[in-house]
């Protein structure tokens, strides 16, 4: 940012947390996740739209935080990966059910897929595995293969109804 750029402030809800930031009107929404709210869980592969690893919600939808300028979004409420915890601070049941499954190799893709099953999950609490398939199909991995991160939408689907049951 040179020294003249004129900014603008910017509020949003982030993961249940008011939070603002001063940016740019260039500044990605991607960019003030991560360098303007430290939240680095957000990742950034293709920056173009295609890999899906940069997925946020906004308010409850799924997007791709590289093509949204963080002024578009003032006065969202943002999910990111690091607001899919469990209420306790352990691990979210999505983010449980990678680990179960061994849905992650690299992890880098991770964040953008958990996003996006959390999303999934919340219409469709019960999926098939084609289904399931389907769910991820915006997303890119290039370390698995798929088929663990597939099992993994089931898993998590079991798992929240397991913590449903109880
Ligand atoms: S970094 Fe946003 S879709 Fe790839
Ligand atoms: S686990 Fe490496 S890119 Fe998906």
């Amino acid at each position: 940012m040179s020294a003249t750029e004129t900014t603008h402030d910017v509020t949003f809800t982030v993961n249940g947390v008011l939070r603002t930031a001063s940016v740019p009107a260039r500044r990605l929404l991607a960019d003030a996740l991560r360098h303007d709210l430290g939240l680095t869980g957000t990742h950034l592969g293709c920056e173009h739209g295609v890999c899906g690893s940069c997925t946020v919600l906004v308010d409850g939808r799924p997007m791709r935080s590289c093509l949204l300028f963080a002024v578009s979004v003032d006065g969202a409420e943002i999910t990111t990966v690091e607001g899919c915890l469990a209420p306790d601070g352990g691990l979210g049941p999505v983010q449980q059910a990678f680990v179960d499954c061994h849905g992650l190799q690299c992890g880098f893709c991770t964040p953008g897929f958990v996003t996006t099953i959390t999303a999934y999950l919340r219409e469709n609490p019960d999926p098939t595995e084609e289904e399931a398939r389907e769910a991820i199909g915006g997303n890119l991995c290039r370390c698995t293969g798929y088929q663990n991160i597939v099992k993994s939408v089931l898993r998590a689907a079991e798992i929240q109804q397991e913590q449903g049951a109880i």
